[in-house]
């Protein structure tokens, strides 16, 4: 296989505006195919950048009283934030507001102009004369002209679906100032690109670029009439980059938003000595954009246009995917789902996202859908019950030991999984990943049912049996490993902590040929929790709430928990108990969810219990959490209860509470019981099926 070498984009996010989930879709999608072909070995590289121009950064720098630079390089900081927070690792992550995006601007317009495909033309818009800007059509409301309903956008009517422009509207208003808007003329420079129509039609119907639906969209939209010209120009005011041969005049910010992915590499090749010719100049250079299906339109005409008649490198492929929603509606931040990526990191890992959105990506370019349910359900049924599972169910047994010397026989399972590795890497190539994603846990299911048929727990009862214990875990862990391999573009983190466990690095996908053998096993190290529903609740309730609210405290209103009804319900067939109890110790002031969530509740067993003699108090209790995790607790309840009659008890005990130094030892935790204390103590207990380490909540 010959080594490619591929320039991949993601849509330049606008900085007016935070990362969420729905961006994620695309960051994620691009991210897992960029780590695909680097594990392949092909010499890839990620560019991005902020699209930093327009009105709306225009606006909010005005309103925020700061200058746009400042406003876009708050933001950027965020972005890179955010994306790192996901696992999103660019090559370079740029900014349309540079010098070297300024230059390649200049570049292209030199060419569209040297093509005679420029010219100019007056252009009547709306006006804001107490703000001093033209106004973008989703500035303006007003009544709209074909059905009468008022306090329209600018644009059409979202009670009778009318299209029309500002300028149409019956009574306009500037939803910037309040003002009345004014029309005012100006002239403006298009691109006349009916003049690429045939290149265009070539190249949209060619069957390699596109997805097949987009080209008939296309082609069944655009293509069949002339292309209207492109209105490329703003007047001043705006925020951007100057017109050179044009005073007083900017590109319009879609000029220049696309030429920023080569802006962006320009700037990546300035600063690592890189040759920028062999990456846009050069047809041996594999470019694919990733893109949402809202901005297609930029991006499948304009844009090779534009390449075109500038001689750069048209794009190889352009990745369209769908629109996100979230148990099957629009994300609305009045339910809570317009989540954005830093809440989501508060709250959950970020590798179930990454690992959600493999098992919805297809080549296609459908919505797709964020069911939380099945989110929760996807997360612990496949990545900790069949992936990480597999690891920790083998590593205990041998961790500090080796592998096997030779690779013992697993029935060809590893062999099996060896020989698809081919049809899975075909499906990340295809973007199909979501089926890339089943066959990855089929193979996850061959192995686990191999780990209960061996049953490693018993064999290591017997210290007969060491050798063969050895080699039922090492057949575990290498097939845990191909599985790491095979997912390693969608969890790095878990392909990092693989070869941490097995001390050896995951660099290639041909790694998933070979098994190790003889090499050594570390200590096991947690590598995933399970999700809990209530973890994705606490992510919504905080994305209700706007920022403020939320700090201040004032989120009590919008946390009510549906569930809360029916304890209420419950507690009216309690009015025969007394009241006395509450009024010794009233209720304490309301806590957060977050407060609450901070108290770390599990369930423990009692494996050891004592008398603690120099005390007439207090019990030493060892408790379990499962593993080989102890705890030490010191508990007030001598003589209450009997250190025999508690071991083998499961309890709740404070897990996380800060270590105490008492007269007799560490206290490392704490015992959940009822009652004002000395006799007249109750320890709490959980319900039969509860298992040592659950967390309580
Ligand atoms: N700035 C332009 C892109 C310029 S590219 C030269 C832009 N920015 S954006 O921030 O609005 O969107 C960035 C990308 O995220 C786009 O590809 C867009 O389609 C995608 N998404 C934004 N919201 C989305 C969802 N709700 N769902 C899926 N993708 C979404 O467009
Ligand atoms: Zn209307």
């Amino acid at each position: 296989m010959s080594r490619r070498r591929i320039l991949v984009t993601s849509a330049l996010p606008y900085a007016n505006g935070h990362i969420h989930i729905g961006h994620l879709v695309e960051y994620i999608q691009t991210d897992i195919w960029v780590r695909f072909q680097k594990l392949r070995g092909h010499r890839t590289i990620y560019i991005c950048a902020d699209d930093t121009h327009g009105t709306a950064i225009m606006i909010r720098a005005r309103q925020e009283g700061r200058s746009e630079e400042e406003v876009i390089a708050d933001m950027q900081r965020a972005h890179v934030r955010d994306f790192s927070g996901f696992d999103i690792a660019f090559d370079h992550y740029g900014s349309t507001h540079s010098e070297a995006n300024r230059r390649v601007c200049e570049q292209i317009w030199k060419a569209l102009n040297g093509a005679g495909l420029v010219f100019e033309k007056d252009v009547t818009q709306l006006y804001d004369p107490v703000e001093g800007v033209f106004l973008a059509d989703r500035f303006v409301k007003g009544t709209c002209p074909r059905c009468g309903a008022t306090d329209q956008y600018g644009d059409s009517c979202e009670k009778c679906g009318e299209t029309y422009t500002a300028a149409d509207l019956i009574d306009p208003v500037s939803t910037l100032s309040g003002a009345r808007p004014e029309v005012r003329t100006a002239p403006h420079k298009f691109v006349d690109i009916e003049k690429l129509h045939d290149f265009l039609e070539e190249w949209t119907q060619s069957g390699d670029h596109l997805q097949p639906e987009i080209a008939n969209y296309l082609k069944g939209h655009f293509l069949k009439e002339p292309l209207r010209p492109w209105d490329v120009s703003r007047p001043a005011p705006y925020f951007g980059f100057e017109i050179p041969d044009f005073p007083g005049h900017y590109w319009y910010v879609w000029f220049d938003a696309p030429i920023g992915y080569i802006g962006s590499t320009l700037e990546w090749c300035e600063k690592t000595g890189e040759d920028f010719d062999r990456w846009w100049r050069d047809p041996q250079t594999e470019i694919h954009h990733f893109i949402g299906k809202d901005i297609t339109y930029f991006h499948t005409l304009f844009w090779p246009a534009m390449l075109k008649v500038s001689g750069f490198t048209l794009p190889r492929k352009i990745h369209i995917h769908g629109f996100l929603t979230v148990d099957h509606q629009k994300m609305s931040k009045r339910r809570g789902t317009f989540i954005l990526a830093s809440t989501y990191l508060k709250h959950l890992d970020p590798a179930y996202l990454r690992y959600y959105y493999a098992t919805k990506l297809t080549p296609r370019v459908d919505d797709l859908d964020l069911g939380l349910k099945e989110f929760v359900q996807r997360v612990n049924s496949d990545l900790v019950g069949k992936v990480v599972n597999l690891a920790s169910r083998a590593a205990r047994f041998v961790q500090g030991e080796r592998l096997s010397a030779q690779y013992p026989d697993d029935g060809g399972l590893f062999a099996h999984a060896a020989g698809l590795a081919e049809e899975i890497a075909e499906l990340y190539e295809r973007c199909d990943y979501s089926a890339a994603m089943r066959e990855i846990m089929l193979l996850a299911d061959n192995a686990n049912r191999f780990v209960e048929e061996r049953q490693p727990w018993v064999i290591a009862k017997d210290s007969q049996r060491s050798d063969e214990l050895r080699d039922v875990c090492s057949v575990a862990l290498n097939l845990f490993r191909q599985l790491a391999i095979f997912l390693a573009p969608v969890l790095p983190r878990l392909a990092q902590q693989t070869a941490e466990l097995l001390h050896a690095p995951i660099e290639r996908w041909e790694q998933a040929q070979t098994p190790l053998t003889g090499t050594p096993v570390g200590r096991f190290e947690h590598m995933m929790k399970r999700v809990q529903l209530s973890q994705v609740q606490a992510m919504i309730e905080d994305s209700k709430a706007p920022e403020s609210e939320a700090t201040t405290g004032r989120g009590g209103e919008t946390n009510a928990d549906p569930s809360a009804a029916t304890a209420d319900e419950a507690a009216t067939d309690g009015s025969q108990d007394s009241g006395e109890w509450l009024e010794k110790e009233p209720l304490a002031e309301t806590c957060t969810f977050e407060d609450f969530m901070k108290v770390d509740l599990r369930v423990a067993r009692v494996v050891a219990a004592e008398d603690v003699t120099e005390s007439n108090k207090l019990l030493r209790l060892t408790l379990s959490l499962g593993g080989d995790r102890r705890l030490n607790v010191f508990a007030g309840i001598k003589g209450v209860y009997d250190p025999e009659q508690l071991v083998g008890r499961l309890v709740i005990c404070c897990a996380n509470l800060a270590p105490r130094k008492m007269r007799f030892g560490v206290s490392e935790g704490m015992v959940l019981a009822a009652g004002p204390g000395g006799k007249d103590i109750y320890l709490l207990y959980p319900d039969d099926g509860a298992q040592p380490g659950q967390r309580v909540h």
